[in-house]
């Protein structure tokens, strides 16, 4: 049976994108570790969403249902007007309510045009279960904020 060429077209074109994408993981921090088998099923399992600058992401109270990688561009971690932190390229939000099952804890939103990298909760779970080196990464990175949020609290 012949292959519709359109279609063969359209499987070359996600193929090529599905590997920028495992190249653009290769280098996230959170993902350091990981086996290219392991990276290109995030790649294939994530869908990536684009927002406008001082567009939200995320909002306070809400159920959270999404992890977010960002792949190019910038937000803010707010609260009660405040900034709690700028995040880019390479970060990632949203873990804490899909780890702990409670509303989301701050808004977030994007200061620039920004990608990001969307992880349903259940694909998130699976992820983090199946390579424990991301568990670690995880803890580093949530360590590194409470000591800024420390600093922050006596500055
Ligand atoms: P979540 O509570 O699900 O949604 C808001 C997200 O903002 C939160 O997960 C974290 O990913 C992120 N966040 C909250 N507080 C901070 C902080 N102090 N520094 C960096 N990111 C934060």
């Amino acid at each position: 049976m012949r292959l519709n060429p359109e279609l063969g077209r359209n499987l070359r074109l996600a193929k090529e994108s599905e590997k920028a994408l495992v190249s653009k993981l290769r280098v996230v921090p959170l993902f350091s570790g990981l086996r290219d088998k392991q990276l290109r099923r995030i790649a294939a399992g994530g869908r990536q969403r684009a927002y406008k600058e001082g567009q939200a992401i995320v909002s306070e109270g809400e159920a959270g249902v999404g992890f977010y990688l960002i792949m190019d561009g910038a937000v803010e971690v707010r609260r009660a007007g405040k900034v709690l932190a700028k995040l880019g390229a390479g970060n990632f939000f949203g873990e804490m309510s899909l780890l702990d099952r409670n509303p989301r804890s701050s808004d977030v939103v994007a200061v620039s045009p920004t990608t990001c990298l969307v992880l349903t909760s259940w694909q998130f779970q699976g992820i983090v279960e199946d390579n424990s080196g991301i568990a670690l990464n995880l803890l580093k990175t949530l360590v590194h904020r409470l000591r800024e949020a420390n600093k922050s609290l006596v500055d």
